[in-house]
């Protein structure tokens, strides 16, 4: 190509044309995030009036059923179409009984959610890690002497989770979203729930789950961290992708209904990879909590803009291709997204 040329494609293409207003840029914008993006995850703990603050997830609480009410119906009003509900237990045991108990309490969280906010679409974590004893996501070996001590035993774990989503729906849940990373368990949860007349409940599927450091806070959150060893026997290694197609096919070839992958932020390659490979699923992204919790703290030390660097990073995961992400940032993210300053938050939050 010679000067001249060049010089006259220049004259005629400016991507700058685009840029000059306010009102030019948002008329181009590709990705524009909405209240109907989110999903605002909620920890639920037994007692009355508890809103009990977690030192590692700015405001973020641990919060009982009449708060998680309180604190839902605020999500709701924001115009958030879901919350993600994890339970701490009272007591926890090896298998984690109160998971499958009627009167556990995910079941009570979801019946007065339900009750309360009628349209709120309850989605419920599916795993064992907050109610045993160990930590682990799953019933551990201990008499096997091929398999090493303490492994994640695979299709014993199925049973619990079956039981758990069964248990789940029957208490009104209206999505069973199962995190453990066991093979098998979007069949065996979708087989247990046919068999007991929910086969209009969906399963969303953290079909891709990296085994991410990022989940630091929510281990306190939660307090389901390990007692011991780490859960790389069934979380994925994060230099993978090619895994993360063929748990994406499985989980399809199972019945899931929804695929997600999680963290989002350092795996968006791989939301969008999964995205491009099942397309007629609903994809989901689980913007954790370390994700939040960075955020939060570079922004109360003035290092970064907290509502700018939020707004931008969801957006690059919407971007990537997920058409829900669940994030701890949500209710402010709707705040900032409809232009309201940081006081009117506080006064929010009380
Ligand atoms: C439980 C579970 C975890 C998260 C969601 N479900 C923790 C883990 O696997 O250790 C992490 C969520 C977050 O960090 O926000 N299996």
């Amino acid at each position: 190509m010679d000067a001249a040329t060049i010089l006259e494609i220049r004259r005629r293409s400016r991507p700058r044309r685009l840029r000059h207003s306010a009102r030019l840029r948002e008329a181009v914008r590709e990705t524009t995030l909405s209240p109907s993006d989110f999903i605002y995850p909620m920890f639920v703990v037994h007692g009355e009036g508890v809103r009990s603050p977690i030192a590692s997830m700015p405001g973020i609480c641990q919060l009982s059923v009449d708060c998680a009410v309180e604190e839902a119906s605020r999500a709701k009003a924001a115009g958030i179409p879901a919350v993600l509900l994890f339970g701490i237990p009272a007591s926890k045991d090896p298998t984690g009984e109160e998971n499958f108990d009627d009167d556990g309490i995910i079941q009570r969280a979801i019946r007065a959610l339900k009750r309360a906010l009628p349209d709120l679409l309850v989605v419920t974590d599916v795993c064992l890690c907050e109610y045993t004893d160990h930590g682990h996501c799953g019933v551990l070996n201990h008499d096997n002497p091929a398999l090493p001590q303490g492994y994640v035993l695979n299709d014993e774990t199925l049973d619990i989770l079956a039981r758990v989503s069964v248990s789940h729906a029957q208490a009104g849940s209206d999505i069973v979203a199962p995190s453990g990373m066991i093979d098998g368990m979007v069949e065996c949860m979708r087989e247990g729930l046919d068999e007991h007349g929910f086969e209009h409940i969906p399963i969303m599927s953290y079909a891709v789950k990296y085994a991410s450091a990022f989940y630091g806070p929510f281990r306190d959150a939660a307090q389901g961290a390990p007692k011991f060893g780490d859960r790389r026997t069934h979380q994925m290694d994060p230099g993978n992708v090619r895994e993360a197609l063929k748990e994406a096919a499985l989980d399809v070839a199972e019945g899931a209904d929804f695929l997600m992958v999680k963290p989002a932020l350092a795996y968006l390659d791989v939301i969008r990879r999964v995205h491009e490979a099942h397309p007629e699923l609903p994809m989901v992204a689980y913007n954790v909590s370390g994700e939040y919790s960075m955020v939060k703290a570079a922004g109360a030390r003035g290092w970064l803009d907290e509502r700018a660097v939020t707004l931008e990073n969801l957006t690059a995961i919407k971007r990537a291709g997920a058409d829900l992400i669940i994030t701890y940032h949500a209710l402010d993210a709707v705040r900032w997204l409809r232009g309201g300053s940081d006081e009117e938050g506080a006064r929010e939050h009380g």
